[in-house]
């Protein structure tokens, strides 16, 4: 135990020390750097959890709804749109001084079932996709600042993941060209958003992370509305080489994107329920490696968090065994992550 928190205070400069110490809110530390630190957000936990709001306030700058603006949630019937959740959290982020990111425009999950069973033809399912980026970015126009345009859409190998969108049967447009339009709608939509295209396995160096750069490139060069480029960090406590991590930031930014970390947890092992102090210390060191690198670069303006207390993670539900991903625990106690951002942030 004793050796843990020594490893746990080696890993922290005396700057960051004196930080933890008076035990600056996350978001005083990262304002005085010009970085958005962020969560994602469970409406329900909000309304209902006075520690969960509080905490949410005091720590952070950014918020995203988790599942709220997403094509089912958000559209459920064709002539329905379901504003209630993102409206309530664009008013706590008013009423708290916080910036909202949309998340997420086009994806192949959490699609409503009038959608995907629709048996719509491309040319109906593009006027429906244009309708739908119009109405909710076009909604939140100056109160939503960033937009994950299109999630995912990428497979491991670097191919385009077959979607409703891009070819099942798709939209009508031809390989990568089905996302510029997407961007296209969005910009359309919300002239003064920051765009993004937002990924999972694709922080370092990699086929999936080669294409995205590739891709980000042709759209830069070709002056297509995109502003960033979103590394969700979905970590383990076998994280990519940062090294790796750093050079696929240092190519993205090279392009004048920003990057932003979109959905940073690093999952750890439960035994009966609780994680081991090592893991704990383990992960502790990752969040700050990972937030290092962040703001080693001008351009990568933001670190979010999926979600900020073991309290509600979507991690235990999504892998089985796992959990104690965030900075909180379930009690809202700091953890050692919630030291290593700080630490980070502080250097
Ligand atoms: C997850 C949510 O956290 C869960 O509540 C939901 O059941 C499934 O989706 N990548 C993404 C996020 O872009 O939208 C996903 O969110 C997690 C993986």
């Amino acid at each position: 135990m004793i050796c843990n928190v020594a490893a746990l205070l080696a890993l922290l400069a005396p700057a960051a020390l004196s930080a933890w110490q008076s035990g600056s809110p996350l978001r005083e530390l990262a304002e005085s750097r010009g970085i958005r630190i962020g969560s994602a957000v469970n409406p329900a936990a909000l309304k209902n959890d006075p520690a969960y709001a509080a905490t949410l306030a005091r720590e952070f700058n950014q918020v995203e709804p988790e599942n709220a603006a997403k094509f089912g949630p958000v559209h459920p019937q064709e002539d329905t749109y379901n504003f209630e959740p993102v409206d309530s959290l664009v008013a706590f982020a008013k009423a708290h001084d916080m910036a909202v990111r949309g998340h997420t425009l086009v994806w192949h999950n959490q699609n409503p079932a009038w959608l995907t069973r629709g048996g719509f033809g491309p040319d109906r399912l593009a006027a429906i996709l244009q309708k739908h980026i119009q109405t909710v970015a076009g909604r939140y126009a100056g109160q939503i600042y960033a937009w994950d345009v299109v999630n995912e859409a990428f497979e491991k190998d670097g191919t385009l993941r077959k979607t409703i969108w891009f070819d099942s049967p798709g939209i009508g447009r031809e390989g990568t060209a089905y996302i510029e339009q997407a961007f296209r709608w969005a910009h359309a939509a919300d002239p003064k958003a920051l765009l993004f295209y937002n990924d999972y396995d694709a922080e370092g160096i990699n086929a999936k992370s080669d294409a995205i750069y590739q891709m980000a490139k042709d759209l830069v060069a070709r002056e297509v509305p995109i502003n960033g480029i979103g590394l969700q960090m979905h970590l383990t406590l076998k994280p990519p080489l940062i090294a790796d991590i750093e050079a696929n930031i240092k190519r993205l930014t090279g392009l004048g994107l920003q990057v932003q970390y979109t959905e940073l947890d690093v999952r750890v092992p439960l035994v009966d329920g609780a994680a081991s102090e090592d893991s704990l210390i383990a992960q502790a060191r990752i969040y700050n490696d990972v937030a290092a690198v962040c703001v080693k670069f001008k351009l990568c303006t933001a670190i979010q968090t999926w979600g900020f207390t073991d309290k509600f993670s979507w991690i235990p539900g999504a892998y089985r065994g796992m959990g104690a991903a965030l900075e909180f625990d379930a009690n809202y106690g700091a953890k050692g992550a919630w030291r290593s951002v700080a630490a980070a942030l502080s250097k």
